[in-house]
């Protein structure tokens, strides 16, 4: 039966590497919805694809959520290597755990590595945001993170991250009203891959983010079947670590 599956699970990866537009696909089985395993899988394969290309001091940019920090959890040291960790992103007005800070925090400790910090709230005004990228610490972790070697994120609902994070009521309904179905890096996009709404922070931008190589996509769970699918229009993906309910969905 084990065997059986994994082989299920190595021909929707090829399947997928066909018809997508990645190099990678790895498939771990089950539904990130149902169960909390499925989610550690994808971490800890996430944080082995993440780690195996590590030479040097590579600088990792990352955003947050519970995927994330998933993989911070399986991340170890590399003999030799010293990464550094930058978040894509500011604040979130997410839980603590879940914001790309902490998850950098979490990933260079468990890589030996060090990190950077991005203290800049969301949805600042525009004046304050504009100044506030001026600023020499500030500017010196956007470099890191617009030149970083390895991108790795993930992909969320939009109604459930709005919901999650306390958009406004204008917000959300914005979103819902322009049909968008997925977030990431503070964007929120429609089925199309076309943007409805970008959070006011600082972060990695969607067209840096088409500058990158090494782009980890890491998202489980059939509730996120449209974001993903929406994702793949949208953004950039070298690298995709999905769960058998989101594979079975993409190869419909
Ligand atoms: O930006 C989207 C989030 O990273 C997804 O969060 O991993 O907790 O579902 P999650």
């Amino acid at each position: 039966q084990v065997l059986k599956e994994g082989s299920d699970l190595t021909f929707m990866e090829r399947q997928l590497m066909q018809r997508l537009p990645v190099n990678q696909v790895k498939v771990v089985p089950g539904d990130a919805d149902q169960s909390k395993d499925v989610k550690h899988l994808l971490g800890k394969e996430a944080a082995a694809i993440l780690v195996q290309s590590f030479t040097d001091e590579p600088v990792v940019t990352v955003t947050g959520g519970s995927t994330m920090a998933a993989v911070a959890d399986y991340l170890q040291p590399v003999e030799g290597v010293k990464p550094l960790f930058v978040p894509a992103r500011g604040g979130l007005g997410d839980l603590h755990e879940y914001q790309a800070n902490s998850i950098c925090v979490k990933m260079a400790h468990h890589a030996n590595g060090q990190y950077r910090l991005l203290y800049v709230p969301d949805s600042i005004g525009e004046e304050l945001h504009a100044k506030m990228q001026e600023e020499p610490t500030i500017l010196e972790v956007l470099e890191k993170m617009n030149q970083a070697d390895f991108v790795i994120h993930g992909i969320g609902d939009a109604l459930t991250m709005a919901k999650r994070r306390k958009a406004s009521e204008s917000t959300v309904a914005k979103i819902a009203e322009n049909g968008a179905v997925g977030e990431s890096f503070g964007y929120y996009f429609d089925k199309n891959g076309k943007t409805v709404h970008r959070v006011n922070s600082i972060g990695l931008s969607l067209d840096r983010l088409k500058e990158r190589s090494n782009i980890i996509t890491v998202a489980g769970g059939k509730s996120k079947c449209e974001a993903i699918s929406a994702y793949l229009k949208w953004g950039e993906s070298d690298v995709l670590v999905i769960d058998e309910a989101i594979a079975r969905h993409l190869l419909q």
